[in-house]
Parts: structure tokens; sequence; C-alpha cells
């Protein structure tokens, strides 16, 4: 709280910081030596920095970071310095003065405990970790804290031996040592150049799996995965991901591995998914530990495909760094591409595809079009900590992907390698990435830079047009993007177009279009506000089809009939294609209450469900109809009660429709492997279940689920069915969810899939039990996973309880953002990212949710709220 001798801490007192004020640093920092006195309450941290002036910006003042340090010593060159020679305040030392190359030593003492931020050192459970990134450094000790400043490591560890057994740092073990008073030392040292922020150690008692692993080049690896005592049989499955993930990069991107030993950690308490410091990946333990009582098919999936992308990161990353926080996508986005294709190539690549299509959908595209756009390459921030989006991640991934479209695999490999090679131990921006993509290929990429510079979706409306006398068909094209709170012109974009035409025997026609703009035959490259194109010798009008695995980030306005879209969900080759000429299907029948198109819909899915060839998981992706954010991002206003109703009501209709269907087919999967956790079987699995839910609509006597959940030996089947009774107020919930319970015991993942289903329930009185789960031991604000089982799937995945009509989903959202900032300000202000569309509700709601936006800017809260807030309020 402000109180009247504190100057309030107001958002805007948080310095603007631009991407076009970058200046290159003033001083190098090619060598850094650290020991630590590791200890909970207070860990002693003496460093000593190499430190060499920039001779391009003489007389640059010598400043550096740190976030409240307690300065014990300082000695520059040898010799002590007086607290006259330097000057330490709001994060900076200054040492005025020095102007050459110099070896700074200090000793600080920081405090692990009392770090709820979980940035720098802190302690969770048993052990010592740190996180850095983007700069949590600088809670560590002095240094210069900016990712192109790369400096070789040699770290110290020193703990007590029976506390802190295992002693980890990044880079390869030199040397380990027994010290007296039952202490011991460990040595590491990381040949590899690297900044602050890859930077990190994990101490303490820990269990592992371990194997080796030899890289293509010949070097022998040691691979370990470290978690809390008595887990490790839970991080087999994590270590397995991890050797096909090392195999993976090899393959497809000739990438290899550079140290010794790989060590990744299972973490407890973690504010986000992983972190890949170089050698010592360090995790959020949700996504290593998995086993067939603790994971679901879809948590299994995405520990592989974490794993993959944090040790993609080694060179995505590590090898070539980012030059400034505004390029974080030139990492992220390039780094998720890579994790989307490792996983496609692994499984199905047409299921990858679609739930990455329906995240861009659910999140990207909408906070595109709302409060908090930004382009994939922003252009300033206050606390890059808030520029962890999906935009950053995801789109930067679509702009990849683009390229990846437009150069072909070839081109697009070689400008991959001709980056790596150039940029190696080098820290490196998105024009240079465009460089070699353009070098290698010979294609211009001037306008495509855009796409990192423009926030908004753009919207490509098309028209088509058939001349029977001519035989001639024609596409018209118009793209523009709306203007975005953050930029109000918008230019045209350079976006590659795939389509396809099919004739009246359902058969694709590949005609060769007439335009220059035609990359190739299924390809079109728009790059002009409107363009068109012509195919001659048609003989019958064809069934056109756009974007064939979202070869672009866009909206296509097109008008199709609810024939010709449920004809393209049958007809097309393309699996995407096909799932999203469904949910074309869906949105009119949820939105305008359109029975053509609800009917449409029903036979097409019935047909679905009814084709044993069809593989399962996809013909589950079919059968989900749109969620709440893409039906909110569909239209410029929305009536949440009516959206939430139509929604209802369309499910129970399918159900009721396809009942037979539905339960034929649940009998048939049931009785498939159902606890194999092989690629089949759970793919079966996900139908089955999707199926059980749909019949829990129309079986209120819960029979089918409860059998279900007793019997299941995998905890997709005992989540399923658990789900599918709480949704449809079976009398046998509490008793289910007891059991459940009482399975928990101390399994925190567990305790947070339990929490996360009560607080997913899709009624408004979900709220209660929010509310009620506050006061048990389940709840633990200072835990990131809990609170993102709770709040942040009651704020982002429960619109019928956070959108009450009474404003209490507000009014928990907003009573508990505040408690979470005092204590880590990521997390809160995360939170608040869920109201990111709040200026499409009615009047009503738009005001509840304004008061109470109002009332936490007047409380002065974090850093990364108060810029949260100042976004949401603009
Ligand atoms: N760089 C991490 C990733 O792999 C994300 C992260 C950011 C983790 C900030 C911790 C802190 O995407
Ligand atoms: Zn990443």
């Amino acid at each position: 709280m402000p109180d009247s001798n504190v100057i309030e801490l107001h958002p805007s007192a948080a310095p603007l910081i631009r991407r076009l004020d970058y200046r290159p640093p003033a001083w190098r920092l090619p060598r850094i030596e650290l020991s630590f006195e590791l200890e909970p309450e207070h860990t002693r941290v003496e460093a000593q920095l190499w430190l060499e002036p920039d001779p391009a910006q003489p007389g640059a003042a010598l400043v550096l970071d740190g976030e409240g340090l307690e300065l014990i010593e300082l000695e520059l060159d040898g010799r002590r310095l007086s607290a006259d020679d330097y000057r330490y305040t709001d994060g900076k030392l200054h040492l005025p003065g020095v102007s050459s190359a110099c070896r700074l030593r200090s000793v600080v003492l920081i405090r692990p405990l009392l770090n709820t931020a979980l940035e720098g050192l802190y302690v969770s459970g048993e052990l010592l970790l740190t996180q850095c990134e983007a700069e949590g450094f600088r809670r560590i000790t002095f240094c210069v804290d900016r990712p192109d400043v790369l400096s070789v490591y040699t770290v110290e560890l020193r703990a007590d031996a029976q506390a802190y057994p295992v002693l980890l740092a990044n880079g390869n073990p030199a040397s380990s040592c027994e010290l007296p008073d039952g202490r011991h030392a460990a040595r590491w040292h990381d040949p590899h150049p690297k900044p602050s922020y890859l930077f990190a150690i994990a101490a303490g008692v820990m269990d592992r799996v371990s194997t080796h692993f030899t890289t293509a080049e010949g070097r022998e690896v040691e691979v370990n995965v470290w978690a809390d005592a008595g887990m490790a049989a839970r991080c087999e499955y994590a270590l397995g991901a991890t050797l096909r993930a090392m195999r993976w990069d090899e393959q497809r991107f000739g990438r290899c591995y550079d140290l010794d030993v790989f060590n990744i950690v299972a973490a407890q308490d973690f504010t986000m998914g992983a972190m890949e410091n170089k050698g010592l990946n360090i995790f959020n333990a949700r996504y290593i530990l998995a086993d067939i009582d603790s994971a679901t098919d879809a948590d299994f999936e995405a520990v592989e495909s974490v794993i993959g992308h944090e040790y993609f990161h080694n060179w995505s990353g590590n090898r070539v760094t980012v030059r400034d926080w505004f390029q974080l996508s030139l990492k992220e986005g390039f780094t998720v591409f890579r994790d989307q294709e490792f996983t496609s190539d692994l499984r199905s690549r047409a299921v990858k595809r679609i739930e990455d299509v329906r995240m861009l959908r659910g999140r990207q595209f909408p906070e595109d079009a709302g409060a908090l756009a930004h382009p994939v390459r922003p252009d300033s921030y206050r606390e890059i900590n808030n520029f962890y989006t999906a935009t950053i991640y995801e789109k930067g991934a679509e702009v990849v992907r683009m390229l990846h479209t437009l150069l072909g695999e070839a081109s697009f490999r070689r400008g991959c390698d001709l980056y790596f090679e150039r940029f190696d131990g080098t820290a490196a921006s998105v024009d240079a990435f465009l460089d070699c993509m353009r070098e290698a290929s010979g294609h211009d990429l001037i306008q495509f830079e855009r796409w990192y510079a423009q926030s908004g979706t753009p919207v490509v409306t098309i028209e088509s047009q058939y001349d029977a006398s001519q035989r001639r068909f024609s596409l018209h094209f118009k793209q523009s993007t709306a203007p975005t709170p953050d930029q109000a012109d918008k230019q045209a974009l350079h976006i590659p177009l795939r389509y396809a035409l099919y004739g009246a025997d359902d058969q694709p026609i590949e005609p060769a279009p007439l335009t220059e703009h035609a990359a190739r035959p299924g390809l079109i490259e728009l790059r002009a506000d409107q363009q068109s194109v012509r195919f001659e010798n048609i003989k019958t009008p064809p069934l056109v089809s756009f974007l064939q695995g979202l070869s672009a980030p866009v909206r296509i306005d097109y008008r199709y009939t609810p024939a010709e879209l449920a004809r393209l969900a049958w007809i097309e080759r393309d699996p995407l294609c096909r799932w999203d000429a469904l949910q074309q299907l869906a949105l009119p029948a949820l939105l305008d209450g359109s029975e053509i198109h609800a009917t449409a819909l029903s036979n097409a899915l019935g047909s679905l469900l009814a084709d044993r060839t069809a593989d399962p998981s996809f013909v589950a992706l079919c059968w989900q109809l749109p969620e709440f954010e893409v039906l909110v991002d569909a239209r410029p206003r929305v009536d949440v009660d009516a959206v939430l109703d139509a929604r209802r009501s369309l499910l129970r209709q399918l159900a009721q429709t396809h009942a037979r269907l539905l339960t034929t087919r649940y009998t048939e999967l049931a009785q498939f492997d159902p606890d194999s956790l092989e690629p089949a079987p759970s793919a079966a699995r996900r139908l089955k279940n999707l199926c059980l839910q749909r019949l829990a609509l129309i079986e209120p006597h819960g029979a089918r689920a409860f059998a279900q959940f007793e019997r299941a030996g995998t905890l997709t089947d005992r989540l399923g069915a658990l789900a599918a009774l709480i949704h449809a107020s079976a009398p046998q919930t509490n008793a289910a969810l007891a059991v459940f319970k009482a399975r928990i015991g101390t399994d925190l993942l567990l305790n947070d899939k339990w929490i996360g289903l009560l607080a997913t329930r899709p009624a408004a009185e979900a709220l209660d039990d929010v509310v009620a789960l506050l006061d048990t031991p389940h709840w633990q604000p200072r835990n990131p996973n809990r609170v993102r089982a709770l709040l942040g799937s009651f704020a982002r995945s429960n619109p019928a309880a956070l959108h009450r009509r009474d404003g209490a989903g507000y009014a928990l959202l907003f009573s508990q953002v505040p408690i979470i900032d005092a204590l880590n300000p990521q997390v809160a202000s995360r939170l608040l990212g869920a109201l990111e569309t709040w200026r499409r509700l009615d009047a009503d709601r738009q005001a509840m949710i304004e008061a109470g936006l109002h009332a936490l800017r007047a409380r002065g809260l974090s850093r990364d709220c108060g810029e949260m807030l100042e976004r949401l309020l603009a």
C-alpha cells in the first residue's frame, strides 16, 4: 500500500525501453569466475569479472547491474575500494573513473529463502536453484546483465555435503573435493561464451536417471535427468525424450551437442515451463515427471515437446543468442518451430498441426486483436517479463514456418546452416536471420520483414468468379490489417497462401495459374493490397480451399455455403483444412443460431465418427467445438451468456443426435488395449474419452463414466471419466472426487490436476469451489503451478465462472492479483492477461472490469502488473 512517506510507485515510473535506442555494450566481460557459499538463509557470492572497455566508445562509464545485493567487499585490480569509490543505487553500481581493462572482485550476500519471485537464486523444497532469464543474474551478483555480453564462466559451489550432496552448474565438471566442517565443493567450467541469462546452478538432494549418448561428431555425452529424491522412476520418460531430441536435431538440422554432460533438473517451484541454461536445463517438474499414474497422454506429449524445445535452444538461443530482448522471438519463435517439427516428425503431423493452430487461434489471435497487441519484434517495453507471449512464441513460429513454406525445406535448411555458422558464439538479430535466409535462397524478403514489425492479424478477403463460356476461374484477393492499440497504420504483408481446387469428381485439379504471383502450383504469394489470379481450361465451377496447413497466420473471409463446407470437410486432402471446414460450420451455428450450419455440422461429424479408417485423434479434434475465446475472437462484440448457452446446447444436441454412434464407438475403442501408452492406444483413448464426455451430457445417471473411472488404468482414463462426471453433475461425482483426492497423497502434480478440474467445471458455481479451495492446503499462493492450476485455469478456461453476471468472478481475480503480486509479479501479471479482450464484453461487465483495473492501478503494484494495467486500460 502506498503511504505518505513513500513515493507511489506509479507504473509510468518504470522507464520505457525502446528498440531503436539499442547501443552496443560499452564494456565487455570475456571472463567470469564465481564462487558460492551456498546457504538457504544467506548465500555468499564472490565474483571476479574481467572487464574491457569497447575501444569504439572511449570514456564510457562503467556501470554494472545489481538488484537487491548486500555488498560486502569490492576490489579493483587487487585494491580494496572504499565507499567513496563507487555508488550503488536503484539497481546500478557506478564505478566512476574506471576507464581501462580491469579485474573487479566483489563479495555480496543474497537471501534465497526470502526469494518468492523465483528470479535469481531461490529455494525450492530441498533444492537451491537459479532462474536468470531475462534479468535474474543481477539478483545474484554485480554484472553486465544484457544478452549481448558473452563470457566464459568458471564456477565453484561450496555447501554442506549432507544437505547439498549434488552440486551442478553450466558446462563440464572440472573438479570436486571435501572441505572441513562437513562441507564439500565442486568446480564447473563452461568453455562456451554465454550471456548471463543462461547461467544456472542447482544444488541439493536429488536422484537421477542417467545414460550415454554418442553424438554424430563422436562426442560421448553423459545425460542425466535429476529430480527430488524418490522421483527417479518418473524421469525415465523424460530421459528417453532427451535422447530422441538430441538425435533428431542432428538428423533434421545437422546440430550436435557440444559438452561432455547434459543435465536436466526438475523443480517443483518454477515460474515458467522450463529454461534452456547451457548444459543445465531447469524444468518445471510438470514437464519432466511422467508415468502412467501421474501423466495423461497429453502430458507425455507435452513433456517430449518441452524437452525438445529446451534442448533445441542449445543452438537456437545459446550458441547463437539474442542481441537484445526485442529479438526474443529470434530464439523463441525459431525454437517453437523446431519443437513443432520434432513432434510432427515423431508423431502425427496432422494432429500436431491442428493442435498448434487451435492454440494460435485460441491464444494468439485474441492477443493480437486485444489490448495487449504487439509485434513479434516489439518496439518498446517497460518489463521484458511481460513479453513472453503467444505472439513472441506462437506467431513467431508461424513466421518461421512461412519462411520454410516460401523457401522450401532445402533452401530453408541452407539458411539455417548459414545462420548458425556465421553467428556461432555471438548475439544476433532478426535482421541477421533474414539476411541468411535471403542469401541462402535468393528470395527477396524485404517485405516479409514486416511480419516482425507489424502487429495484428491480417484478413484476406477472397472472391471467386467462374466464367462458363471461357472455362475460366478467377480469384480476387484483398488483404488488410485493422489498426491495433499499439499501431494505427498497417501495410500490406507478404503472405504465402496455399490453395487447392477440387473438381466435380472431388479430385484435385492442378492447373497452372496465370499470374506472376504464383511461386509454384498450389501456392500464391500475396504482396499487394489487391491481387487476382486466373485459371484457364476449368471445365466446371471448382470448389476452392485455402490456407492448407495454415500457410500463414491470417484470417480468411470467403463466402462458403454450408454445403460447400460440409463437402470440404469430406474431400479436402489437407487434414487441417478438413478440421477447419468443420470449425467454420460451427461458428455461424453458435454465434448466429444458424440451423443450416448446425445441421450440416452434425451430419459431417456423424459421417466422420462412423469412419473407422480415420485417425481417432483427428476425429476427436474435429468433434471439439470452437472454445469460448475463439468465439469471442470471431465478433467485435460478444454476448457472454448467449455464447455459453449456444455452446452448451449444441454440444447436447450433437450428443443426442449421435447417441447410438457415440455409444458404439465408445465400446469399440474401450476394447483397444486400454492401458497401453503406445501411440495407437493413446489415439483411441482420446476419441473414447470424447465419446464419453459427450454421452455424459445426456446420461446424467453417470453409470458409464463411473464404470470407466473405477477400472481406469491410465491417468487419461481416470481424469477423462472424472471430468465427465463433474461436467454432468452426475450423482457419483463426490464419491469419485473423494477417491481421486485420496490418490493425490503428496503428489503435487495430481494435486494440480484435481484443483484444475474443479476450477474449470463449466458452471457459474465453480467459483464457490475455487474460493473454498483457497482455504485448504491444496492452495499454495507461492507456488506458480498451484496458482496456474487454480486461478489461471479459472481465469483462462472457465468463462462461465469468470464472467459471472454478478461480477464475483472478476472480484475474485482482482482480490487475488495483489496477493500473488507481492510474492511473484510475473505470475500475477499473467493472470491479468486473461482480461486482454475485455472491451468486447457487454457494458455492465466492462464497467465492472474497468473499475477493478483502476482500483488495482491505484494500489501501485509491481512493474510487471503496472505495465499490464496501463496497457489494459489504454
Ligand atoms: N526461455 C524459456 C523457454 O524455453 C522460457 C523462460 C523465460 C523461462 C523466462 C524462464 C524465464 O521458452
Ligand atoms: Zn524457449
